[in-house]
């Protein structure tokens, strides 16, 4: 009977690790490709830092603020909020929905709310 627990021990580790891995990946990977995505796809609008392009504003004809992804009254809202302004659109934002998958649409707002995150930070530090 005894000889029968080393492989379970290794089953188990191999499985486990095998979980962290993917875990890892899905916490590093995510990022790049929102990044990716966003730089594809959103920048011309909300700018580099999602903080708004100027150009693209006067185009628009809106106010450069109403571009700025990382202000405080974007920041209070949900995930789900961002997903379906993304996907259906919002003003003079065109849906995104018909060109990206709800995948993509996920990633974009995972890097959105790590840009959120990064300026939230910055903004206490500046205090
Ligand atoms: C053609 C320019 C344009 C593009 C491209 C664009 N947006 Fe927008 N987006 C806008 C405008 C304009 C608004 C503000 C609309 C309003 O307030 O009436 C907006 C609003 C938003 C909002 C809602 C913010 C709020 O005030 O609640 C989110 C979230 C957003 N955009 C994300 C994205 C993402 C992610 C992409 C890329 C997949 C993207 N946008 C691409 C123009 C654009």
């Amino acid at each position: 009977m005894k000889p029968l627990i080393f492989p379970l021990v290794y089953g188990f580790l191999f499985t486990f690790s095998l979980m962290l891995l993917s875990t890892m990946e899905r916490s590093f990977g995510a990022e790049p490709s929102g990044q990716k995505l966003f730089a594809a796809n959103c920048v011309r609008c909300h700018g580099l830092n999602a903080k708004g392009s100027m150009p693209a504003a006067k185009s628009l004809k809106v106010d450069p603020v109403q571009l700025d992804l990382t202000r405080e009254s974007v920041v209070e809202k949900s995930a789900k909020y961002l997903r379906e302004k993304i996907s259906d659109g919002h003003g003079k934002m065109p849906p995104q929905g018909p060109r990206l998958s709800p995948s993509q649409i996920q990633s974009l707002v995972r890097y959105i709310q790590s840009l959120q995150k990064a300026y939230v930070l910055k903004a206490q530090g500046d205090k």
